[in-house]
């Protein structure tokens, strides 16, 4: 049985591949910070929470790292951790710094200590291409970041490289683009408009205030997101992938999706808030996800409008069950 840790665990991506890697057989090691409250709700939601061995650690706690590594020497270490969030690390560009950029560093040097043969997954972000220098965004399209979350990304990225090219270790960085899921976080633009569709259906909620509507992005679903992550991880040679689907959507039409479904006009509800705009734009995101295809022969299934139908009939459920 392969042994893999996961960091950022009760993340979005966390649960689900942690649930891919339990059905592969895997003994999987959630490395999540300790709250004052428990956070399991995503590993609930899948029922997995009781099959995970779950172990406290910060990602910016070197010490914390080495002796989980040393602990169950993992074959496989995907690290997830990060401040996700790309309007708060504006707000807080040191933590983001500290979380997405040095954590990474600090995994990276773990492994490195303890025993260099562990295979290493980056989350590397199509964030990254930022001011995008390529009209379809590839592995060699130059990075022009936007946010301190995208540098800090940017940075993760390099090192990840820097320790394969300097220490021969298998260690990948996948550039994925947007992914989404029923267990999005509700902050990120589609599961705000999902949630909110659901209860301005139900009565709960009258407008939904979003900024820039003409925003594009390239969205995929979690769930194939993560079987790419594996995947990088078992092929012959260490190298970085985009994982993309290859079209590009407006949060306008992805809005009109949402919708629609719930026989809403979304033009009825949705009022633009400036104060939601960010100090700089990544205007639109779209990846050619030709070299994963080829080499590791993976695609992504599930289509944004299906996803997005599901994630509405998700919060549907939820916000009848709670009314809230
Ligand atoms: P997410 O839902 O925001 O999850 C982030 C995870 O990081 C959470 O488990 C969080 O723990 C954990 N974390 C934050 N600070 C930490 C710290 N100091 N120490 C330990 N853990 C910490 O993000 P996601 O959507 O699953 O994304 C997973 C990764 O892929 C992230 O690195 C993200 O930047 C990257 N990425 C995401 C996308 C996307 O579209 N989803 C695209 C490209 C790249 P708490 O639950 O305690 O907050
Ligand atoms: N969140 C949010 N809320 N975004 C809004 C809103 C709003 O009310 N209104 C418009 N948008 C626009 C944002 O300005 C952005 O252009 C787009 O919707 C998508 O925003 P998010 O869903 O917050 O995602 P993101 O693209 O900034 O970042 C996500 O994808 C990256 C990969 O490209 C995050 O998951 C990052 O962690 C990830 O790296």
């Amino acid at each position: 049985m392969k042994t893999a840790l996961i960091t950022g665990i009760t993340g979005q991506d966390g649960a689900y591949l942690a649930e891919y890697l339990l059905k592969n057989g895997y003994e999987v090691i959630g490395f999540m910070r300790r709250l004052s409250t428990i956070n399991v709700e995503r590993l609930d939601y899948l029922g997995i929470t009781d099959e995970i061995i779950l172990t406290d650690g910060d990602i910016t706690d070197l010490s914390s790292m080495v002796r989980i590594m040393d602990k169950y020497k993992p074959a496989e270490v995907y690290n997830l951790a990060a401040q996700s969030f790309v309007g708060t690390s504006w707000q807080q560009p040191i933590l983001t710094s500290n979380v997405t950029a040095i954590g990474a560093l600090n995994v990276l040097e773990a492994i490195r200590l303890v025993d260099p043969s562990i295979k290493f997954y980056q989350a590397s972000t199509s964030e990254m291409f930022g001011k995008i220098k390529e009209t379809i965004q590839c592995e060699t399209t130059p990075f022009h970041p936007r946010s301190p979350y995208g540098v800090s990304k940017l940075y993760a990225h390099w090192m990840t490289v820097n320790y394969r090219e300097s220490f021969n270790m298998f260690a990948c960085a996948g550039i994925l683009f947007n992914h989404e899921s029923p267990i999005r976080g509700l902050e990120f633009v589609t599961r705000k408009v999902t949630h909110s569709a659901a209860r301005i259906k139900l009565g709960l909620q009258d407008k939904l205030h979003l900024g820039n509507i003409d925003a594009k992005r390239d969205w995929g679903h979690a769930k194939d997101y993560v079987r790419a992550m594996h995947l990088m991880l078992q092929h012959d040679n260490p190298d970085d992938f985009v994982i993309a689907t290859g079209k590009t959507t407006s949060v306008r039409d992805m809005c009109k999706i949402a919708f629609d479904y719930l026989g809403l006009d979304y033009k009825n509800y949705v009022v633009i808030d400036k104060s939601l705009f960010r100090p700089a734009e990544v205007e639109i995101l779209i990846g050619n996800p030709v070299k994963a295809e080829k080499h590791l022969g993976w695609k992504a299934e599930v289509g944004l409008e299906e996803m997005i139908k599901e994630m509405v009939d998700a919060d549907m459920k939820r916000v009848n069950l709670n009314r809230r």
